[in-house]
């Protein structure tokens, strides 16, 4: 069936072989000797696709030249219903004006990842033979790049690893920050893997007005929070960067390569640099990057330079891994693998992500449950009505109520989760009550994580961070 050429391209690709097939569509017109019109208003087809690409991409249309994974749509695009719509999100920033929250489908268009459907969710399921994470059941992690490939070759015994990470800013971590940790550590049990974990001190001294020894102080904090989630030491490397850079001499070495296959241009257009940026941010993508390659781990893969990465990371990164994944190919190595997940939303509303520098957007790791019990209740945003009478007659809305949000992070049970829903809908749950199983959800699970966090010695801290073999079959 010829293209139809109506039908609106969605994705970069999608345009890019649109253009390709209406060019060649003007060739054989050409070619045949058509009739004038016929070949005019092919052209004209084709320079409104060349204009919609370049609105798209930003860049020109080239045959031959598919577009990068660079190639972001534009934010702030007009939505269909003419509202502006203002998603802002890059590893800097989360913010909308929906109180829903961030439109992820549309970041998947935006990105040009794919989205988590049932039937990959199936897939994970069948292939590690373990019911899927509720984050996976949900939709938390929801956007993916390459896991089928990842899943096909692990089904022909071919093995990957994890990794991810976290850029140590304060001492204090809140619950969001656990979401990428918790489910990365159900990956490592379920595929029995080894995971690499970065730790960057670096890119926090960098960004904020920290000294390096704060920096690093904080990253080795933050490790025992890391550990408390439950990783198996035989299996996981926790590092700082400010530690492992100078000790890594295979590490340095993709740091560079990747340095010089990344013009200044490229992280302006991805990252927003700007000629007053300092020039360690303008370099710090490359660390970041490197990690996704096996031969950067030499104590653990033994120089092999060809095993699959997964990364588990929040949204907000994907930028980092869009360059990576540019990259790979031209230094001879694979494109990482990803998993995005959603952000964990402020207490306040989904308009924005916790941020560990305001104490009432967030639930912190260290907090008593008393402190849970009056934050919940005094700053968690409800969809509730104003008056009980109203919100027995109307219902709530849970699609915008952060108490509900929390619980579909953290409530296991999926029938008690949907029951939750219906009866907050229809008015028979009150946001009080939903707040108290909120706060009964949240108690036990943080001083359990403070218990486990107490178990941790420095020589744990000593042990995770050490360069070492680990333990695992490829
Ligand atoms: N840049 C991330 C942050 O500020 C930390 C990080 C480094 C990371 N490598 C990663 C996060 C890989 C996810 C996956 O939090």
């Amino acid at each position: 069936m010829p293209d139809c050429p109506g039908e609106e391209a969605r994705t970069p690709m999608e345009l890019y072989e649109k253009l390709n097939s209406q060019g060649d569509t003007v060739r054989s017109l050409k070619a045949a000797k058509a009739e004038k019109a016929e070949i005019d208003s092919a052209i004209q087809l084709l320079l409104k696709l060349k204009v919609d690409y370049k609105q798209m991409t930003g860049q020109e249309y080239k045959a031959g030249c598919p577009p990068s994974e660079n190639s972001v749509i534009p934010d702030n695009e007009t939505a269909a219903d003419g509202v502006i719509d203002e998603d802002n999100v890059d590893p800097w920033n989360v913010s909308t004006t929906n109180a829903k929250g961030v439109d992820y489908d549309k970041l998947i268009v935006r990105f040009g990842s794919s989205k988590i459907d049932k039937e990959l969710v199936d897939r994970i399921e069948k292939v590690s033979g373990q019911k899927a994470h509720r984050f996976l059941r949900r939709g938390i992690f929801f956007s993916h790049r390459d896991m089928h490939q990842v899943l096909d070759a692990f089904e022909k015994q071919k093995s990957f690893y994890l990794y991810t990470g976290r850029g140590p800013s304060s001492q204090a971590m809140h619950v969001g920050h656990l979401i990428p940790f918790i489910f990365t550590k159900w990956l490592q049990d379920v595929f029995d893997i080894p995971l690499v974990i970065q730790l960057t001190d670096d890119e926090k001294y960098l960004w904020k007005d920290l000294t390096l020894e704060d920096c690093h102080r904080f990253a080795v904090e933050n490790a025992k929070d890391i550990i408390a989630c439950g990783f198996d030491v035989n299996k996981t490397f926790i590092f700082s960067d400010l530690d492992y850079m100078g000790a890594s001499p295979e590490f340095y070495r993709n740091v560079v390569k990747i340095q010089k296959h990344v013009t200044f241009n490229q992280v302006k257009g991805i990252f927003g640099f700007t000629d007053s940026d300092c020039i360690g941010k303008i370099s710090f993508p490359a660390i970041q990057a490197a990690p996704s390659f096996s031969s950067s781990f030499s104590q653990i893969f033994g120089g092999r330079k060809d095993v699959q990465c997964l990364i588990p990371c929040a949204i907000d990164q994907d930028p980092y891994f869009r360059m990576t994944r540019d990259v790979a190919p031209r230094i001879g190595y694979p494109k990482p693998a990803l998993l995005h997940s959603t952000f964990f939303p402020a207490l306040q509303g989904a308009q924005t992500k916790m941020s560990a520098s305001d104490a009432n957007s967030s639930i912190f790791l260290t907090d008593t449950p008393k402190q849970i019990k009056s934050k919940v209740n005094k700053h968690a945003f409800s969809g509730g009505k104003d008056t009980i009478e109203e919100h027995r007659k109307h219902g709530g809305n849970a699609d915008v109520d952060v108490s509900f949000m929390y619980l579909t992070f953290f409530l296991e049970d999926d029938e008690q989760l949907e029951k939750i829903k219906q009866d907050y809908t229809s008015g028979a749950l009150l946001t009080g009550e939903l707040k108290k199983t909120l706060i009964e959800t949240l108690q036990p699970i943080i001083s359990q994580h403070q218990e486990r966090r107490k178990q941790v010695t420095d020589e744990m801290v000593q042990q995770f961070m050490t360069p070492r073999p680990l333990n695992f079959k490829l």
